[in-house]
């Protein structure tokens, strides 16, 4: 048994011998002795074109009725044609189904709308860009492992119930055993979570990092990737409420070293994927987006962009009719402000440097000036931010003394605080939103296409 994409890897090594191909037919034509299936399983881009003739095989006249998303198992010997069209065909001897489709399949032989395959989302992976999207999805995830592991950093595992809200946004998703409609309450009219499985309020995970933070003061070098999990109500097409997120932590490092690390993982998985992925993306660039792979390879051949929050600010402010939200030093960059700066004025990636303490997470580390942290973040075009990160304040006093003006209780965070009292360093980090990097590899514009089974608000059917 011969899956298609090794067929189109090396075509010669099966010229002659009798192999077998299974998969799901895409279309049948035929006359009275003569018929054509294109068939396709899934392991590459490219599809099979199966021969069918009266004389070789018995059931003829069944085949030629198959429908559309019938599974069958085809036996023939490949016979190479460099002159034609494909360069191979598979002639069958025997044609066996597994499983009948009917007339009725959803997906016929004709363009269907994104927001109709949406509706069935159980079905679209048999579709070219949907099959595309997810093995490119499965090749960057491969890619961005590799990239880790050959620099040595381990691969920590974070957990997905906790009871911190690293990012403070007040986005978590609450993890209970009461019933919501009538929790125990105390005397006082207060949800008595001793009852509670956790005996204390617990919540979904925004994000990995704080317990990277401890795996990296143990390891030096750290990367989580997994899920993650924001109740945020923007219905945009860049937010999901369930989505992955790469998060490496480096010790004894500053911002430039998150950065030059950012920088260098994005250009990995870029080549990795553009070696590994060839027909998806060149599928992607004929029918999703025309540009896509000049603009890769421009990406992977180039330096990122750098400017600061505040340079990016009076970049920005001469430009404040054409937004929406006006920009002034202090307010947090909208998609419209990111899209312009990486789109209008830089054509690239570009890092972003030095918000505003106000608007960024309790982490990060206080600039000499007293008024920005060293945050950064990463936009690119089409998107906007891609990667949020920073040096994490390692001094356990301006941590305290932060917390507790941002309302936080310190004591609920004495684990994370333990990290400044017993071999504080330098470090910092980011987080790689991976539906995002999906989007950017792609060029698929709504993250709803680039999640098999997308939750946002008001959708978690399948
Ligand atoms: O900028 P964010 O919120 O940063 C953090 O969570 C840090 N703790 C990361 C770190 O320093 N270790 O999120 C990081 C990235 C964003 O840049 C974006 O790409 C993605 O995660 N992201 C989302 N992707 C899809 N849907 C959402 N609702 C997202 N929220 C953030
Ligand atoms: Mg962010």
């Amino acid at each position: 048994r011969v899956k298609i994409a090794e067929l189109y890897k090396n075509s010669e090594a099966f010229g002659t011998k009798t192999i077998t191909v299974c998969g799901w037919v895409r279309s049948v034509r035929d006359s009275k002795t003569l018929g054509f299936i294109d068939l396709n399983d899934g392991s590459c881009f490219k599809g099979l074109q199966i021969v069918f003739e009266a004389e070789k095989v018995e059931n003829f006249a069944e085949v030629a009725k198959y429908n559309v998303g019938a599974a069958i198992c085809v036996k023939g010997e490949l016979l190479l044609t460099p002159q034609a069209k494909q360069p191979f065909e598979l002639h069958a001897t025997e044609i066996t189904l597994e499983g009948a489709s009917t007339p009725d399949y959803p997906l016929q032989k004709k363009r269907h709308s994104v927001e109709y395959l949406r509706s069935i989302a159980h079905l679209r992976p048999r579709t070219n860009l949907f099959s595309a999207a997810f093995r490119v999805r499965s090749a960057a995830a491969y890619g961005i492992h590799k990239f880790f592991q050959e620099q040595g950093f381990v691969y920590a595992h974070t957990p997905l119930i906790t009871a911190s809200d690293c990012e403070g946004a007040g986005e978590m998703f609450r993890v209970t055993t009461l019933d919501p409609a009538n929790p125990p309450r105390k005397e006082d009219g207060t949800v008595d979570f001793n009852e509670d499985f956790f005996q204390k309020p617990a919540s979904l995970t925004v994000s990995g990092q704080l317990e990277a933070e401890c795996m990296a003061m143990a390891f030096g070098q750290v990367y989580t990737f997994g899920p993650t999990f924001r109740a945020e109500k923007s219905y945009t097409q860049r937010h999901a409420a369930e989505f992955w997120m790469i998060e490496p932590e480096i010790a004894f490092a500053e911002l430039e070293d998150v950065m030059e690390l950012a920088e260098a993982m994005m250009k990995y998985v870029i080549r990795y994927v553009m070696d590994t992925c060839p027909q998806d993306l060149a599928f992607c660039n004929q029918f999703v987006d025309k540009g896509l792979l000049d603009r890769l390879q421009n990406v992977v051949d180039n330096d990122f962009a750098r400017v600061t929050y505040t340079e990016a600010v009076e970049i920005l402010k001469k430009h404040n009719d054409k937004f929406e939200y006006k920009v002034d030093w202090g307010t947090d960059l909208q998609t419209e402000h990111e899209k312009f700066l990486t789109e209008q004025i830089y054509k690239r990636p570009v890092f972003v440097t030095n918000y505003p303490a106000e608007i960024k997470a309790f982490y990060m580390r206080a600039n000499e000036d007293d008024k920005t942290v060293a945050a950064v973040d990463l936009l690119v075009p089409g998107i906007g931010e891609i990667i949020g990160g920073s040096q994490r304040e390692e001094r356990l006093d301006v941590l305290e003394t932060k917390m507790k003006k941002l309302g936080m209780n310190p004591e609920d965070y004495w684990w994370y605080l333990d990290l400044r009292r017993y071999g504080s360093t330098r470090h910092g980090g980011y987080g790689l939103g991976f539906e995002r990097l999906i989007m950017y590899l792609t060029g698929i514009q709504n993250i709803r296409d680039v999640l098999p089974f997308p939750r946002t608000t008001g959708s978690a059917e399948f």
